[in-house]
């Protein structure tokens, strides 16, 4: 073992280990983050999706008094601490100063699955092709109180991706759920991971393709109880009328996602943009809350740069 303070890491990666494993064990969960840059020698993200690990490798202009282990030393580490053979490791290089479009762009074609579990409930995540895998870990706990929230209720997933928050809406007893996304890939994927929970139902489980500013133009006012908003940062899809940026656009969106809330209805609106400032005065609703805080998973607890919020539609 070459570099000095790689015992360091290994011992912070296996004591990190032992801690979600616990947590996790006690979720029926097998997908969580293990570690996040917590060494600045070592800029890894470093998640367990069941028996595999995807290792995302922060790229950043190599400061002159900052100290990197060279990677394959870093990987046969992680490999050790993780007992997770070396074919089991999938790496992703990410640039800190990422473009946005690059999230959803594809990088293989391998197309193998892998079925993980969480909440009592199964995704299939791929660990080849796309930057993202199909399942954002951080929202595992939105996940579960939009589960909570959904009984009886006529539910609107937009920038569904995968369908993950659809899929808890199910299985906590939506009357209705319309998922939309731009994305056919998606919009499948999202169908696939209905049916692998033997959830999906065609008179109740619509999956619609379409950009989400024009459908909430063409959608009825009042025809949904629950609502989650969860945009991209910035989009630019040929398919839309010119581009979308969530700090710019998101009053327009919200609401016009107000308008097809019945009223008395609640949304909850998320974003991961960084620098993120929410334009309260500009909100048509008495209701808008910070919830950030009560959606966080133990395994992103003071590593989270995302934004949450619960707006409710003022009732008649
Ligand atoms: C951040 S992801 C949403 C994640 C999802 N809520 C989840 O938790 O799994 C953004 C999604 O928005 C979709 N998208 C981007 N621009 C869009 C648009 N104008 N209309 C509809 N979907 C769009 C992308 O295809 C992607 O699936």
């Amino acid at each position: 073992m070459s570099d000095p303070l790689l015992p360091q890491f290994i011992s912070r990666l296996q004591k990190n280990d032992r801690h979600c494993r616990k947590l996790a064990r006690r979720q029926e969960l097998d997908c969580f983050r293990v570690y996040d840059r917590d060494l600045p020698e070592f800029p890894f993200t470093i998640d367990r999706y069941a028996d595999q690990l995807l290792i995302s490798h922060y790229l950043r202009p190599v400061e002159p008094e900052s100290r990197m282990a060279d990677l394959p030393s870093c990987l046969a580490a992680i490999s050790q601490a993780l007992e997770v053979p070396g074919e089991a490791l999938h790496v992703r290089e990410r640039k800190t100063k990422g473009d946005p479009t690059q999230q959803y762009q594809k990088l293989a074609e391998d197309k193998q699955l892998l079925i993980v579990r969480e909440g009592g409930l199964r995704f299939y995540v791929n660990l080849t092709d796309y930057l993202d895998t199909g399942l954002f870990l951080d929202h595992r706990t939105t996940r579960e109180r939009f589960r909570d929230l959904s009984r009886d209720k006529r539910v609107l997933n937009l920038f569904c991706y995968t369908g993950a928050f659809s899929v808890y809406a199910a299985d906590g007893g939506a009357r209705s759920i319309v998922s939309v996304d731009l994305s056919n890939t998606y919009l499948n994927w999202a169908q696939r991971n209905m049916a692998l929970n033997r959830l999906f139902d065609p008179a109740l489980h619509e999956f619609c393709r379409s950009d989400v500013m024009q459908y909430l133009q063409n959608a009825n006012p009042n025809s949904f109880d629950l609502v989650i908003l969860d945009p991209p940062t910035f989009s630019n899809s040929k398919a839309m009328q010119g581009n979308f940026d969530v700090q710019r656009d998101h009053p327009t969106l919200i609401n016009q996602t107000l308008r097809v809330l019945e009223a008395g209805g609640l949304l909850y609106f998320s974003t991961n943009c960084r620098k993120f400032k929410l334009d309260r005065a500009a909100i048509k609703a008495d209701f808008v809350k910070d919830i950030t805080n009560q959606t966080i998973p133990f395994d992103f607890q003071g590593r989270m740069q995302r934004w949450c919020y619960a707006i409710k539609k003022p009732a008649p």
